[in-house]
């Protein structure tokens, strides 16, 4: 059976104070409570250090919200795998849809993050997603495919891989994907999955939802055969929400 993973993402908020608060919030309320899923939070990189700290003898995880994928140089502005690695990072988000919305990312450029940080033993969650105009297309399932197809391209091994479905038209605007929804498409990628890699890593692999994921939702999506936890960005900001998503995965 599949862990479930539930994963904060807190984006561009937080001051390193802030960040600091929520994480012993989180760390406080959560207390022994996690056994039945894993659970991480992805600060701001500024914040990795200090909450890096708190949680440190913990289970949480720390996350990253991006990397780069050359090895160190002249890329102002960018962090290498191996300094998130130095932090006690555990995993790296790649391709969110708002790096590849605002920031230029693309399936190959995703792709050249994904090996990076697998070559250097860090865990990833490569996050894919239709916007709302591909959706009211049909074309929903065809970018999903291709969007993993060639995030995936000469990645052997999937072990250190989590895959993150989230419509761009539900993230940070209280539409949530229906649990049917979701599933179909979380579904759809596993028979990729399945096709790519073949029965035992399709059915290992872990499938998150996301976008506008709630307490009074959580639940439900997570009920659903192919959903396998959740990236959380605004509910992951208050540790009341937070924790209660959490539990209602574990
Ligand atoms: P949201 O964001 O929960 O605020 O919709 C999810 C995400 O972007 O990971």
């Amino acid at each position: 059976m599949r862990k479930k993973i539930v994963v904060g993402n807190w984006k561009m908020n937080k001051t390193v104070a802030e960040a600091s608060e929520l994480a012993s919030a989180i760390l406080e309320q959560l207390g022994n409570g996690i056994v039945g899923c894993e659970v991480g939070i992805a600060p701001a990189f500024p914040s990795l250090t200090e909450v890096g700290k708190i949680i440190e003898w913990s289970d949480i995880r720390l996350v990253a919200q991006n990397c780069h994928y050359q090895e160190e140089g002249a890329y102002t502005g960018e962090v290498s795998v191996r300094m998130l690695e130095s932090l006690g990072c555990a995993y790296v988000i790649v391709g969110h849809s708002e790096r590849r919305q605002y920031f230029g990312e693309t399936n190959q450029t995703v792709n050249l993050r994904l090996r990076k940080a697998l070559s250097e033993g860090m865990q990833v969650i490569m996050c894919v997603g239709e916007t709302l105009e591909e959706r009211e297309s049909g074309i929903t399932e065809r970018i999903v495919t291709e969007q993993v197809r060639e995030g995936l391209k000469d990645v052997g091994d999937l072990g250190g891989v989590v895959l993150a479905y989230e419509p761009v038209w539900a993230i940070g605007t209280g539409k949530t994907a229906t649990p049917e929804e979701a599933q179909d498409v979380h579904a759809s990628i596993r028979a990729t999955i399945q096709d790519m890699y073949g029965d035992l890593p399709a059915q290992h692999l872990r499938i998150q939802y996301g976008g506008s994921v709630k307490p009074s939702n959580a639940a439900q999506l997570f009920s659903m055969p192919d959903i396998d936890g959740g990236l959380i960005g605004g509910a992951s900001l208050k540790a009341n929400d937070f924790v209660a998503i959490v539990k209602a995965a574990g």
